[in-house]
């Protein structure tokens, strides 16, 4: 049987509806907090027996119905020159700030640097049960963009916002090597045995629909569009704070859309055609109430959908690295007793 997360993708009639969540690896689980008292987050990713256990970690305690590859959305970018590191939030050593700092970029194998990545997601779809998926990721360039510009200290971004208005040229050939590098990572991801991909383009909900139209959606649509024509497998795009933007998510060539808590999937629900699929959206803070609001809140979202098919229960953004790993259990638990 095909995992159950690619069967709700293709729109087929299930007895209920996939559930993972965003972020399901990492510190809000104690086996992971043991691990970071003797590895740095850069070990973990870059050790395929350390990054399959902690991508293991949450299937063992909370049995979702997807495993996400463990790594990080910038990781790849090593792979153009990019030197990273973590505290706990990504650090970019060599950030982009003149356009020749872009056109000094050029794309390495990524196997060179991102092999781990690619055996775990080799040992994960080796382990697990075929009705679980084996989630691939990557970031997408307008999100890579805002790290490798604005090196991910603040929150608005209006350095990488700047750069693009400013150096249209530049901007856009940075997009170009983000996409191609991109394109390579999740080729190589799919190879690996990944079922899925979900491109996270996270800070794209800041732009205003225009600069979304203009700046962002376009290489998140050439890197689908090409993926598409080489595999026939599924992939997810996340934005959070994409209320304003689902109209022009729909055209970005996604099977399905995975959006943000702050509207409620019945209202999103009416604004995307029956062929896409959704994901989310629980509000992540949600898992702090008491078990029995966690329970009332996820049953209320399952139910509040017309649609019976072409749905995966997650939440609206990561999980919080505080969260009570039992509320975690909840939430799925609940999904997972769920009828349509
Ligand atoms: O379980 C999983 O979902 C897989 C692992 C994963 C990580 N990062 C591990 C991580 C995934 C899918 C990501 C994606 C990612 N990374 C995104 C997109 C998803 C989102 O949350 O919007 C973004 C924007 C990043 C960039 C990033 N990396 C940030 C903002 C941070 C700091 C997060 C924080 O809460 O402090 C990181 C570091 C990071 N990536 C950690 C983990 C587990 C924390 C590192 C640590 O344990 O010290």
């Amino acid at each position: 049987m095909k995992p159950l997360l690619i069967r709700a993708i293709a729109q087929e009639k299930l007895e209920r509806p996939p559930v993972w969540m965003m972020r399901q690896a990492g510190r809000y689980m104690q086996e992971y907090r043991l691990l970071k008292e003797k590895y740095s987050f850069l070990e973990l990713c870059k050790s395929e027996e350390l990054a399959f256990e902690v991508s293991m970690q949450p299937m063992r305690f909370l049995d979702p119905d997807a495993a996400i590859v463990f790594a990080d959305i910038l990781l790849p970018a090593e792979s153009l020159g990019i030197e990273i590191d973590f505290n706990p939030g990504p650090k970019i050593i060599n950030p982009i700030k003149t356009p020749s700092d872009i056109r000094a970029l050029s794309l390495e194998d990524p196997w060179k640097k991102q092999s781990a990545v690619f055996k775990t997601i080799k040992k994960l779809r080796e382990t697990l049960d075929g009705e679980k998926a084996v989630l691939g990721f990557a970031g997408a360039p307008w999100t890579m963009s805002c790290y490798l510009i604005d090196q991910g200290i603040i929150k608005h971004f209006q350095n990488t916002q700047c750069f693009a208005a400013e150096n249209p040229g530049a901007f856009f050939e940075l997009q170009d090597k983000l996409v191609e590098q991109t394109i390579c990572y999740l080729l190589a991801q799919i190879e690996s045995g990944a079922d899925a991909l979900q491109i996270f383009d996270t800070w794209a909900g800041n732009l205003s629909l225009d600069d979304y139209k203009t700046f962002a959606l376009p290489a998140t649509q050439k890197i689908i569009a090409e993926i598409k024509r080489q595999k026939n497998t599924p992939v997810i795009l996340y934005v959070n704070g994409s209320s304003h933007l689902i109209s022009e998510m729909c055209n970005a060539g996604a099977d399905c859309l995975s959006v943000d808590w702050r509207t409620p999937l019945s209202e999103i629900e009416k604004l995307i055609p029956k062929h896409i699929s959704l994901q989310g959206n629980l509000d992540s803070t949600a898992l702090f109430l008491k078990t029995e609001e966690i329970v009332r809140k996820t049953s209320e979202m399952l139910s509040s959908l017309q649609r019976k098919t072409g749905y995966i229960a997650n939440l609206g953004h990561g999980i919080l690295p505080t969260t009570p790993r039992e509320n975690a259990k909840a939430f799925v638990d609940t999904v997972k007793n769920f009828n349509y």
